[in-house]
């Protein structure tokens, strides 16, 4: 293929070879995706993407969670751009952090106080560090399989990482207080937090809500040791209720990680805490060249604001259920075995029988064909912007695209 026959997306992706580390990283690697799927995109409006190539889809990933209201919001946009002409990064925050902070203690049950940072894995480290800084302790459960982030503690790929980066963490399975138990002991007394997703979300599994009596065995494990209850609500916080994932099954951590979707696509992450850690808050030296700017904490108030407005997780919960009964429908029409899980607001379809995602892969390969942007094996990610006439027009695709499946099978 020459230059004047490639695709702008296969063009870049040569260009980037040259001048990007494998051409891309991270979790938005393309190559990690089914054939066919663009890595480079040229601009988002309300629940739809354009690819460079100008094809358009109905989105249905978000840019991997920070979407909630729909791409370039119009409310957001402007209160970013009101604050960007006054200024960004200055020589200190500007009066929008002190909002922000007042408005997240005010949504958010458990949240006393809160302070800033840019990305969710800002966000994490923090809380385990003031896990270790309030309590003089060292040792952190996590879940197996969870993603906490990709620095040395807690990435799930530890190439460069050494085993003292991770000395100090022990596994428990979530929603298996027994395990929860387990690692406690062994933490022995050296337990400074424990550390829970809002919901198991692990990769390329199936979706677990929380159970309300793992959660209150969580918190009270955490009490009985002294230990901090870290709930880490990065991809989760805000989509599902504005007040805490885990306020859904009644029990409230001690510290919360947020980001993806608090400022519709602005770079910003939060660390919310109750009042025994805001002495330990208050003495930690974190910090960050961009961690005040204004803009997007402008931003993330103009999304609060809507997504209370018109109660956004309800909204995304609809949609994200009219989506999965269809999708349901169609798959049970085709004599095709699916399972859904997660929250409707935040879907997984994973096949039966489908040890290598060739399924899934074909599947989402279809439905990409037909202008639908999905996801083979991760959570996927509904926003306000979906209506049901989105939802129907995704539908017909994968209706196509199931079709595909059975066919092949
Ligand atoms: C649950 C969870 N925690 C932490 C992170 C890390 O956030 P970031 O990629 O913004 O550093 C993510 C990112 O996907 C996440 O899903």
């Amino acid at each position: 293929m020459n230059a004047h026959t490639q695709t702008r997306d296969q063009l870049l992706r040569a260009r980037a070879l040259k001048v990007v580390p494998g051409g891309m990283y991270g979790h938005m690697r393309a190559a990690g995706l089914p054939p066919g799927y663009p890595q480079f995109f040229a601009r988002g409006e309300g629940c739809h993407l354009w690819d460079v190539d100008g094809r358009r889809y109905i989105d249905f990933m978000c840019s991997w969670g920070p979407i909630v209201l729909g791409h370039h919001h119009p409310a957001v946009s402007e209160a970013a751009q009101r604050q960007a002409a006054a200024g960004d990064v200055l020589n200190g925050p500007s009066e929008r952090m002190v909002e922000l902070a007042e408005r997240l203690t005010g949504l958010v049950t458990h949240a006393d106080w809160a302070m800033f940072s840019k990305n969710g894995t800002d966000a994490t480290t923090t809380c385990v560090t003031l896990a270790r800084a309030e309590t003089g302790r060292r040792k952190i459960i996590v879940a197996k399989g969870a993603y906490h982030g990709s620095v040395p503690w807690c990435t799930p790929y530890p190439y460069g990482v050494t085993a003292e980066d991770r000395a100090h963490l022990i596994t428990f399975t979530y929603n298996d207080a027994a395990s929860l138990e387990q690692a406690v002991a062994q933490a022995g007394d050296d337990l400074a937090g424990i550390v829970v997703s809002a919901f198991r979300h692990d990769y390329g599994q199936d979706q677990e809500l929380p159970d309300a009596a793992f959660a209150r065995k969580a918190r009270a494990l955490a009490d009985a040791k002294g230990a901090a209850l870290i709930l880490d609500d990065v991809r989760a916080g805000f989509r599902l209720t504005l007040r805490g994932s885990w306020d859904l099954v009644g029990v409230q951590p001690d510290l919360s990680a947020w980001s993806k979707a608090i400022a519709n696509g602005y770079a910003l992450a939060a660390v919310t805490g109750n009042d025994r850690f805001r002495g330990a808050a208050s003495q930690l030296y974190v910090t960050g060249s961009f961690w005040c700017g204004a803009v997007s904490m402008a931003a993330a108030l103009a999304t609060l604001d809507e997504l209370e407005r018109i109660d956004g997780p309800a909204r995304m919960r609809a949609m994200g259920q009219r989506l999965r009964d269809g999708l349901a429908a169609q798959a049970r029409a085709a004599g095709i075995g699916i399972r859904q899980s997660g929250p409707p607001q935040m879907p997984t379809l994973l096949f039966d029988d489908d040890p290598d995602t060739a399924k899934g892969y074909l599947f989402c390969q279809e439905a990409l064909k037909r202008g639908v942007y999905l996801h083979p094996r991760h959570n996927m990610f509904l926003s306000t912007a979906h209506t049901e006439a989105d939802v129907d027009a995704a539908l017909e695709a994968t209706k196509e695209a199931f079709a595909a499946v059975a066919a092949r099978a």
